[in-house]
């Protein structure tokens, strides 16, 4: 087989690319160890940037994200039991509310009716060549072994994926912090407790209120890296949650039984460069946010966003050379949403062992940023996403 772009991993990167790709009149294939309906099943976060929307858009995959998606102009901080709204317009634009799983499923559809190649159910995918000008790579599809001839490789297939591993010792600066927390999340069918999302810092610990529609909300509080999920009743979870909202908001939870209950642990991580040979790395192949500033999905996204513009420029405007510039123009933003979701991880988790004048002077710094019309511009602007990088 032969393709111009061999795409690895149809998670919400590789299935953009895709259909940038397309759009562009370049040829690609898209190979997926798991099948279409498994990588349907994973609950991920919600909330869109607007240069994500702009991106589904132009691949005409926004149909359903406009008339499901909610879009919200602020969302809450609620500081110890003192809720302080952050106006988006102040210093940026809305966001748009809509499952990553949805946008998932609007790609695969958008992938389907043009005709685009994506190979479910691929096993022991090898990627080999980048150094030379031929790559391909080597999987097994339905027992038969198979090569895909190919220009370049983008590996979109996350962080326990095959592409990072595949470059060579020594080429990879890594940038990484554990958190010793996870978040422990449930899925339940009842109205959202806030028309907003509510971030809570709290002694007890850190809270989110979520939602995905108007009947249907996401919960998370932060717990130990340790804990285990089973130990973690409904009523537990309920009980946990009310204690580390205000008592108004305590008070209009409407609980009901889980459809979903998960821990996820919290980590950042980053590699430099984002691009080895014709390898190029793309959404959580190459970098993991903490969830806390709502960057993941968006960071994956203007990534192909990005790497599909040079794609372009290479093949329709004859200027190949533009590729090399992608890492060093993916990882600016890469670090400026770094630094946001460290940032609001920092300031709204209780961080075990940390000493309690640092915990005072984390509190005192949301209190000066949040006197000033500055301070929350910054935070808004940062939160509603930075504009997606150029050649300029
Ligand atoms: N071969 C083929 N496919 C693979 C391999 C492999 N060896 N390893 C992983 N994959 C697939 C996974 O099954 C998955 O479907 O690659 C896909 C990667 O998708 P995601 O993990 O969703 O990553 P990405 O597309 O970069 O999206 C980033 O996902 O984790 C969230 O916070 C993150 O929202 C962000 C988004
Ligand atoms: C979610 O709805 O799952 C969600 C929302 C905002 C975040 C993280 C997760 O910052």
């Amino acid at each position: 087989m032969r393709t111009t772009i061999a795409i690895v991993g149809a998670g919400p990167a590789g299935l953009l690319l895709g259909q940038l790709l397309q759009r562009a009149g370049i040829d690609n294939v898209i190979v997926e160890r798991r099948s279409a309906d498994y990588v349907l099943s994973r609950i991920r976060a919600g909330v869109l940037e607007q240069g994500t929307v702009d991106l589904l858009d132009s691949v005409g995959a926004s149909q359903r994200l406009h008339a499901e998606g909610i879009v919200h102009h602020g969302f809450e901080l609620l500081l110890d039991g003192r809720r302080e709204h952050i106006d988006l317009d102040a210093g940026g634009v809305p966001v748009t509310i809509y499952g990553q799983t949805e946008v998932t499923r609007d790609l695969m559809d958008a992938r389907a009716a043009q005709g685009g190649q994506t190979l479910y159910e691929v096993d022991d995918v090898a990627i080999g060549g980048v150094d030379g000008d031929r790559p391909w790579l080597d999987f097994t599809v339905d027992g038969v072994v198979t090569r895909l001839d190919c220009d370049y490789v983008v590996g979109c297939d996350g962080f326990h994926g095959v592409s990072r591993r595949t470059i060579p010792e020594g080429v990879l600066r890594t940038y990484e912090r554990v958190y010793p927390f996870g978040w422990l999340g449930i899925l339940v069918d009842t109205p959202p407790v806030n028309d907003e999302l509510v971030y809570a810092r709290h002694a007890r610990g850190f809270a989110l209120c979520s939602m995905r529609s108007a009947s249907r909300s996401r919960y998370y509080v932060q717990v130990p890296t340790e804990e285990r999920v089973d130990d973690w009743s409904d009523a537990r979870f309920w009980n946990e949650l009310r204690a580390r909202l205000s008592p108004d908001l305590a008070e209009r939870l409407q609980t009901g039984p889980s459809l979903e209950k998960s821990i996820a642990p919290l980590r950042s991580f980053v590699v430099e460069p984002m691009q080895h040979g014709r390898l190029f790395l793309a959404g959580d192949a190459a970098h993991i946010v903490p969830p806390t500033g709502a960057k993941g999905l968006n960071l994956a996204m203007a990534d192909v966003g990005l790497l599909a513009s040079l794609f372009d420029k290479a093949y329709a405007g004859g200027e190949p050379q533009a590729l090399a510039r992608y890492s060093e123009l993916a990882l600016r933003r890469v670090w400026r949403a770094q630094r946001f979701s460290w940032w609001m991880t920092s300031m709204l988790h209780t961080l075990p062992g940390l000493d309690a004048f640092t915990t005072r002077v984390h509190g005192a710094e949301l209190d000066t940023l949040l006197a000033s019309r500055a301070g929350r511009a910054t935070i808004a602007e940062a939160y509603a996403g930075f504009p997606g990088q150029t050649l300029d």
